[in-house]
């Protein structure tokens, strides 16, 4: 089993790095750093998803929107939201009646997620409001299911943000945490390293190429795509097993905890309930 990122130390307590790239590299960023770096990127963000794993980032988010069981007019509350793409999943499961709240802390993300809930049809009630992981603005209990896709990773504190996440679900609520994971075994594992490590980057320096390109006005830092690109390798690396995940739900109270990997094991989804 791997570490737990709760045996790490906090950064504020480690030496820091001399240059933010270095903590790129490190995989380990503090909160403004990230805030900064998903600005930085949010016009290229979903089209390097779709690259990077040939479309099946859709299925994934369906999967996490499937085990966050909730039903018509119930209310969700996608954390670190980026450009809504699980919140509109969670939407349509929650209908009309019901409500999906997504939130993240870079306002350049959050304008994607706020232009896109405009251009699609109507399936479910849907906003999107700024608010740190780390100190939701919602009252005790206000809902029925609290997600995060490929966002906990980036959380400075993620103890502080899942015991946020629990605070604001009801009794006999559930928590969803979809994440990128590393495989372990063969031939799987080596893949991973290539793909993630030197192919990744690369596509980023593409992409914002190609944006620029499309986007005329809009300047994009290739360089700094390329580094959020490789930072994302590296968090991976430093993330949670499935394993110690568990671990830290169990720590944070949640019961009936399990995980499914998918995409041979490139990808985790933690399930698990409140107790009630
Ligand atoms: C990799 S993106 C994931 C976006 C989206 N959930 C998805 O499924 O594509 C990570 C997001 O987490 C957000 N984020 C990271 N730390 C956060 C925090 N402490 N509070 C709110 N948002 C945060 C970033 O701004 C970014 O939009």
């Amino acid at each position: 089993m791997r570490t737990s990122n709760s045996n790490v130390p906090p950064l504020r307590n480690r030496p820091r790095a001399s240059a933010s790239s270095d903590a790129q590299v490190q995989g380990r960023l503090e909160a403004a750093e990230v805030r900064a770096m998903f600005d930085r990127i949010a016009s290229v963000y979903d089209l390097m998803n779709s690259t990077m794993t040939a479309g099946l980032h859709h299925r994934w988010r369906a999967r996490a929107a499937d085990l966050a069981r909730l039903r018509g007019g119930g209310r969700a509350l996608d954390v670190a939201t980026g450009t809504g793409d699980l919140a509109f999943e969670l939407a349509a499961r929650t209908g009309d009646d019901g409500l999906v709240v997504g939130v993240d802390f870079s306002e350049g993300m959050l304008a994607r997620a706020r232009a896109k809930a405009r251009g699609r049809e109507h399936r479910g009630s849907v906003r999107f409001e700024w608010a740190d992981a780390a100190s939701l603005p919602f009252p005790d209990h206000a809902f029925d299911a609290v997600t995060v896709g490929f966002g906990a990773r980036n959380f400075e504190d993620f103890p502080r943000c899942l015991s946020e996440m629990v605070r604001v679900l009801r009794p006999g609520g559930r928590v969803v945490i979809l994440e990128i994971t590393t495989p372990r075994r063969p031939p799987l594992s080596s893949f991973h390293r290539l793909w993630f490590d030197r192919a990744v980057p690369q596509l980023g320096r593409l992409a914002a190429a190609a944006q620029s390109l499309s986007l005329r006005a809009e300047q994009i830092d290739g360089e700094g795509v390329a580094a959020a690109y490789t930072y994302l390798p590296s968090s991976v690396k430093r993330w949670y097993s499935p394993q110690a995940l568990a671990a830290e739900m169990e720590r944070a109270s949640l019961s009936q905890i399990a995980w499914i990997t998918t995409a041979g094991g490139i990808v985790a989804i933690h399930s698990a309930t409140v107790v009630e």
